[in-house]
């Protein structure tokens, strides 16, 4: 109920500005993100991989309106690269890419083509490490110049995933186009404030979409990555897996950094493969506010914090 207003509240400029000032957001957004530097994120994944998860990385940032700030975006994810390998911790990352991060959102110039050559920059680089890529899925209006940048970079490398958002009405036709051996897709419920004309709307309707979603994926020949923390599609997926006949090494499940913890580490005790998104670097607003319309604890959680400190 309460996720429209506050996805709609964060758009505002004054809100946003607000927001970032205060001091006392910072501790409550490092429950959310890693921190802000390359250091602290080689960290993190040192610490995750240390308990057997997997990661997948997320520089922050999105919408960029400008060549220099998706060029910065590029370099980072390629200093990220470069640091896990040498910290031998390469092998396996994944690379989470916002295309609108790296120049898809320009209006100075052909931002989709300037999408398209830097996740090929990021893409050739991590996977000259042994690391891969993930195309994350951003508002509807970008799907379609995503699957086509994803349908590009897998000429080059096939292994790239996107991940695809239960929640838009086209997603059970993109589906059905994803699932060739080798394909990697991550179904999420969708985390944007879509119009109906685009998505399901509520919850129950988008629940009922990711399930669709799930038995296209599980019953193909790809490898599946179940984007959710939600008991029910976790245990849904579960069994479809095993009635598909899959087996633990073809499909995984994805938490985001600081979301059921616990349940991660539960289900990698099960001998499944998780993989946790992490979220690092100073341009956190967009990400954490999307994170407390998901879930009003989560806003609790930080309005506790503002009055506890204060
Ligand atoms: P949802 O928020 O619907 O919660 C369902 C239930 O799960 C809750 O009722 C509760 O029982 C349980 N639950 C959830 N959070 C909990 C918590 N903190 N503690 C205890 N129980 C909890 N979106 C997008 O649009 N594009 C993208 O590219 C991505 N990428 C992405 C990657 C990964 C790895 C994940 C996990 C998610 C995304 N998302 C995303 C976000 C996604 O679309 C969605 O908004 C969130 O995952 C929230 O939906 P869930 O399915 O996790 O559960």
């Amino acid at each position: 109920m309460l996720r429209k207003p506050i996805l709609a509240l964060s758009a505002s400029h004054g809100v946003r500005d607000l927001m970032t000032r205060l001091p006392l957001t910072r501790a409550v957004v490092d429950r959310f993100v890693a921190g802000e530097t390359t250091r602290n994120a080689v960290t993190a994944v040192r610490d995750l991989r240390a308990k057997g998860l997997q990661v997948t990385m997320d520089h922050l940032g999105e919408g960029t309106t400008d060549t220099d700030a998706a060029d910065a975006t590029v370099t980072a994810y390629l200093e990220l690269i470069d640091e896990l390998a040498k910290a031998g911790l390469a092998d396996g990352a994944e690379m989470s890419v916002k295309l609108s991060a790296v120049g898809q959102s320009l209006t100075s110039t052909d931002g989709h083509e300037y999408a398209l050559r830097s996740a090929r920059k990021i893409a050739d680089a991590a996977y000259g490490a042994g690391a891969r890529m993930n195309l994350d899925m951003e508002d509807h209006t970008t799907v379609d110049s995503t699957l086509q940048i994803l349908r590009a970079i897998r000429e080059d490398h096939p292994d790239v995933g996107v991940a695809i958002q239960a929640m838009l009405l086209r997603t059970e036709a993109d589906l059905h186009t994803l699932t060739s051996a080798g394909s990697r897709v991550r179904l999420v419920k969708g985390a944007y404030n879509e119009p109906s004309i685009a998505a399901h709307q509520g919850p129950e309707a988008v629940d009922r979409a990711y399930v669709r979603g799930l038995k296209i994926l599980m019953a193909g020949d790809g490898y599946v990555m179940v984007g959710s923390h939600d008991p029910r599609m976790i245990r849904i997926a579960a069994r479809l897996a095993a009635d598909n006949g899959r087996g633990a090494d073809s499909w995984e499940h994805q938490m985001l950094f600081g979301i059921r913890a616990d349940e991660q580490l539960a289900l990698r005790a099960q001998g499944r493969t998780v993989r946790v998104y992490v979220p690092y670097g100073s341009d956190w607003y967009g990400y954490f506010t999307r994170r407390l319309a998901e879930r009003p604890a989560n806003l609790l959680f930080f309005l506790r914090a503002m009055i506890t400190r204060s």
